[in-house]
């Protein structure tokens, strides 16, 4: 049997007939930048989050680059992210002038440790990014908390957790501004890149407005320096049906993680992953630990399964950020979890039958 990481045929099936209907009509009217379907997503969104503005942008990393520039940070500023999360994620603080301070995670949740963002803090620091890791929320009421009391502003990274919840309240909806990506294998995903920014404060909302486009006040006039950074429409349509389809897709990752941990937890040399008591964890990516980790990810390669690494290098020991003086061993956490994840196949469609393959495999594998 052979199982990829991810597949999505079976979610375009479910929804090809409205796609169609919805790409005909845009294409007869032809408002393909900023189109009708770009305000209608992002006040669905806005209402799924029960937030009161949603932004769309064209990817994730725009969101969190000018979700940054909204909130004034910029050269000389420090912004505090986990040390473990995708790239993108210290890329953005990085692009606005500022830069990134590491915090290492918590190894439970993988998420930023928040016992250890207090040490962190400097002067200049303006702002915590906490990261909503593999689909969990990270713990937020300490770190609005700390945020609070230094003054700083919270920008959470919900590029991997639509729908996923802190207490009851919505992935990205909790801090100063909620970013989130739609790239294809998100859990809400496009045809294409798209991203967007949530927040409650309209002139936060003011300003996004204008950096994502050019900084227009009218078409040919520009009061501030703003960017090219737009949700297609083709790609609105597609997220917003896809969205009436998104708790379904949650709860279908939330069973198939239910199967593998059921089967998985028992064995000896398998570390599944815990959901913490205040979250509803939506399963963005299923990572298991295990020792000797290159060569169970190749031997379950070997056996057709396709595994892959989130994340094999923890940020602080990238090359790209070799300047910053960061060395191996500074945050041991983030190092020891970057050496021992792998994200087994996760999507809503996975049979049944295919965890269970997978399972055996690996306990097979990892059994000596
Ligand atoms: C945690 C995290 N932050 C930011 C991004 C960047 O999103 P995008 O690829 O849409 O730019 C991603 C996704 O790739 C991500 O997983």
């Amino acid at each position: 049997m052979r199982i990829p990481f991810i597949d999505l045929n079976a979610q375009y099936a479910e929804i090809k007939k409205d796609l169609q209907a919805s790409f005909d009509a845009i294409m007869k009217r032809g408002d393909f930048i900023l189109g009708k379907e770009v305000v209608l997503f992002e006040k669905e969104f806005a209402g799924y989050s029960k937030r009161k503005f949603a932004l769309g942008v064209n990817s994730g990393t725009d969101a969190l680059f000018l979700g940054l520039l909204s909130l004034g940070i910029g050269k000389g500023d420090e912004v505090i992210v986990p040390a473990f999360t995708y790239i993108a994620t210290a890329f953005a603080v990085t692009y606005t002038g500022a830069r990134p301070v590491f915090v290492d995670i918590s190894r439970d949740s993988y998420n930023i440790d928040t016992n250890k963002i207090s040490a962190a803090i400097t002067k200049r620091t303006k702002a915590i990014m906490p990261v909503h890791l593999y689909g969990q929320c990270a713990d937020m009421a300490p770190i609005l908390e700390i945020a609070k009391t230094h003054k700083l502003k919270v920008i959470e990274d919900a590029a991997q957790a639509h729908g996923a919840l802190y207490k009851n309240r919505m992935a990205g909806s909790i801090g100063d501004i909620g970013c989130f990506s739609f790239y294809p294998t998100k859990n809400l995903g496009g045809f294409g890149d798209g991203g967007l920014i949530l927040t409650d404060n309209p002139e936060i909302y003011k300003r996004l407005f204008k950096l994502r486009d050019y900084g227009r006040k009218t078409r040919y006039e520009h009061v501030n320096l703003g960017y090219n950074s737009r949700l297609d429409t083709l790609q609105a349509a597609v997220l917003s049906i896809k969205l009436k389809h998104l708790e379904k897709w949650n709860n279908m990752r939330r069973r198939n993680a239910k199967i593998y941990n059921a089967m998985l937890k028992p064995a000896d040399n398998i570390i599944t992953p815990e959901e913490s008591g205040y979250a509803r964890h939506v399963y963005h990516v299923y990572a298991v630990r295990v020792k000797d980790r290159d060569r169970v990810v190749n031997e379950l390669r070997e056996n057709k399964i396709s595994a892959i690494v989130h994340y094999p290098v923890p940020l602080h020991l990238q090359e790209v950020f070799s300047g910053l003086g960061y060395k191996n061993g500074d945050f041991p956490v983030a190092e020891k979890i970057a050496h021992e994840v792998i994200s087994l196949p996760m999507y809503p469609h996975l049979k049944e039958r295919q965890i269970k393959f997978i399972a055996d495999t690996l306990i097979k594998i990892t059994r000596d």
